[in-house]
């Protein structure tokens, strides 16, 4: 088995680098009562590092967990379906007669129970039509929690997702439930950085410094390092310092970059991995892209082309409204940049950090920087 996962299934510590501090950031928020706000750009590792600290065996021993992510999702109804499923799918596995123990209490979702027509067994089989109250669904859900004899973790990712739900006033009453909460602890994950900080740091909004943030940033190098060595070792085969110092570098040990290039070069069975290695892996991986970047690119405007294009160049690009950026790239003007950048960040295409952006897709970038910029 490669030991390097770039599905995002997580399967268990021993191809898990590190993240010992982070996962003992969120028991200690946990066991004492806070709530976690979980933040990072996009496949740094916020699902994989919760599902770590979920598996840990202090806590799969002490508590229930239920994971749900909401980034498929367009309104409560779902979000609803999706909680009430992972409850009953979990609780299930424990052996417990846990339908009827259910609808006991979250009433609002009795029809979803059902009778199978062939087993004769009763089971969950709601429909989104059949949620007609959802937030008086997700009340009773969370009281269902906190009646339970053992404590609870709830961990919502993509929770930004809730603030483009149509339903008003989701987020204030959402709020109200969670204060209430005694037994269950939640974490909140999500890669919208704009929108959770907004969410939880802005006094306007009803989760304002409801809870604990932790920023998820890239794995220590040497860590990182320490951890793909043993597994290359394990495997009779050595990776060099250099090779991994350069791969690091290339990606900033942005996790799921990094794992994707390691997990290529495992795959190419050389028992020696050096920086020759790494760029073969790399352009490999660029070149299984290409296809679907061009059909990428391709859909782009002219203008927002030109945007990638001078971003790519830069890898992050500051200030990208001013006209000193506009004059270097000889773009159009401030603010056709500006709406070209609205639209590609609403699309996630581009990501923003302080004040500068880079394109969210490092392969892409590093696709559109051999293609457009200057041949050195
Ligand atoms: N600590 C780690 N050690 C090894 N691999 C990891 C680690 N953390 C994450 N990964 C891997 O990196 C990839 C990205 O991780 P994950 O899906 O958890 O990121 P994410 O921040 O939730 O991304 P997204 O914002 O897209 O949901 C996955 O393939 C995952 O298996
Ligand atoms: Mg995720």
């Amino acid at each position: 088995m490669n030991p390097f996962i770039i599905t995002g299934e997580y399967i268990s510590s021993e191809y898990f680098c590190d993240r010992e501090r982070e996962t003992s950031t969120i028991e200690s928020n946990v066991v004492n009562g806070r709530n976690t706000v979980l933040i990072s750009s996009r496949r740094m590792g916020k699902t994989g590092l919760i599902s770590h600290f979920l598996s840990q065996p202090g806590i799969n021993a002490r508590y229930k967990s239920f994971l749900i992510d909401l980034y498929s999702t367009n309104s409560l109804q779902e979000m609803v379906m999706m909680l009430s499923r992972e409850i009953i799918r979990k609780s299930k596995t424990t052996g417990e007669r846990v339908l009827e123990s259910f609808v006991d209490v979250v009433k609002s979702l009795r029809p979803g129970v059902k009778m199978d027509p062939v087993t004769g067994q009763l089971v969950f089989d709601l429909s989104l039509g059949e949620i007609s109250h959802p937030l008086e669904s997700i009340e009773e859900i969370f009281e269902y929690l906190e009646a339970s004899p053992q404590p609870c973790i709830v961990a919502i990712d993509e929770f930004q997702q809730i603030a483009d739900y149509p339903e008003k006033n989701t987020l204030a009453l959402l709020r109200t439930y969670v204060q209430r909460c005694r037994n269950t602890s939640f974490i909140f994950a999500g890669s919208k950085r704009r929108m959770m900080e907004k969410l939880f740091n802005s006094p306007s909004e009803p989760f304002y410094q409801s809870c604990v943030p932790l920023y998820l940033e890239a794995i220590d190098k040497d860590e990182y390092f320490s951890f793909a060595e043993k597994h290359f070792h394990n495997a009779g085969r050595s990776l060099t310092e250099g090779c991994f110092d350069e791969l690091y570098k290339t990606f900033d040990g942005h996790t799921w970059y990094v794992q994707r290039i390691l997990n290529e070069m495992y795959a190419s069975n050389e028992a020696v991995l050096t920086p020759v290695q790494y760029h073969e892996a790399l352009d490999y991986v660029i070149k299984l892209g290409e296809k679907a970047f061009e059909e990428q690119f391709r859909t782009y405007s002219n203008s927002q082309k030109q945007l990638l294009i001078a971003i790519a160049k830069e890898g992050k690009a500051d200030a990208i409204t001013s006209m000193a950026f506009v004059r270097r790239h000889a773009l159009k003007s401030p603010s056709t940049v500006q709406s070209s950048a609205r639209q590609l960040y609403d699309e996630e295409v581009i990501t923003r950090e302080d004040n500068s952006y880079y394109i969210s897709n490092r392969l892409f970038s590093m696709w559109i920087r051999e293609n457009y910029c200057a041949i050195v």
